[in-house]
């Protein structure tokens, strides 16, 4: 079977119109394309919450700044359609730039909460393209239910909040990391990584287990998480933190959970992780 591929939103809008008419669920997987195992556990996560699974496939612009990787983020549309071809996906949408921002776009979104400090001290543009795009993207699809990874962690909550604050009739998922056997978290930008580079991230993992189960004081556990990153060789360290779970502030009395998260660097390659802390 060969997925439809809908590339205006006039023409995803009228299948979901049919499947809505039907009353149908419908349920959308956004993606930025060079999928792999964890994209696609995202649409297995999704499919018992929903009768009809939209993937859409969209390098965002306004989520990179002009010194980023937009120009060469891996792309290969004919790799993904074939994966999605054994899902349970129905459907693909794959707009083109032009269609997601025709000229004249002004809008956007201005955060707060979860979106300040970690990945906006080094990404100060990224959360406001991330809210744009899954605002339109939700309000073009008119979905039920929607899923988004737990290695972005960050992301995850931001947009929780958002859907919250906008009153965004739609419910959100997180799936869960899906990882190298090594302990990897798997990321379109692992192929980035050189043959020297992979050994020294896969040893990220471990580290972040020994911060999350640490029962050191916050800040020593935090400084020894650091240390042991560059002495595996990573070569800077971006943030190794434990937060409130929730609101992603540094822990207090108020908090119920923590969560461990980790991003450093292999040269330009930006390795993130987290989990569940003690
Ligand atoms: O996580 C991603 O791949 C992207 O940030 C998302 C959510 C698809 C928005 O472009």
């Amino acid at each position: 079977m060969t997925l439809p591929v809908y590339r205006t939103i006039a023409d995803m809008r009228a299948q979901v119109g049919a499947w809505k008419a039907a009353g149908l669920r419908v349920g959308l997987v956004p993606t930025m394309g060079a999928l792999h195992d964890g994209h696609l556990s995202l649409i297995d996560e999704i499919a018992p919450h929903c009768d009809r699974i939209i993937t859409s496939i969209f390098v965002n612009p306004t989520q990179f700044a002009a010194h980023e990787d937009l120009d060469t983020y891996p792309r290969n549309e004919a790799a993904d359609l074939a994966a999605l071809d054994t899902t349970q996906a129905q459907c693909v949408f794959a707009p083109s730039v032009s269609e997601m921002y025709p000229d004249g776009f002004t809008t956007a979104i201005e955060l707060g909460g979860p979106a300040q400090g970690l990945e906006s001290d080094n990404r100060p543009h990224f959360f406001a393209g991330v809210a744009l795009i899954v605002n339109k993207l939700l309000s073009q699809s008119q979905a039920d239910v929607a899923i988004f990874g737990e290695k972005d962690y960050q992301q995850l909550r931001v947009i929780r909040r958002m859907v919250r604050d906008l009153d965004l009739p739609v419910e959100i998922l997180g799936g869960p990391i899906i990882r190298e056997p090594d302990g990897l978290a798997m990321s379109s930008r692992n192929v980035y990584l050189t043959a020297a580079q992979r050994p020294i991230a896969g040893k990220l993992n471990g580290i972040l287990k020994n911060l999350a189960a640490s029962t050191k004081p916050r800040e020593a556990a935090e400084a020894e998480a650091e240390a042991a990153l560059l002495a595996a060789g990573f070569t800077h360290v971006d943030y190794a933190t434990i937060r409130d779970a929730d609101s992603l502030a540094v822990p207090d009395a108020t908090t119920q959970s923590r969560r461990a998260l980790i991003v450093a660097r292999l040269g330009d390659v930006r390795l993130l992780d987290n989990m569940a802390a003690i």
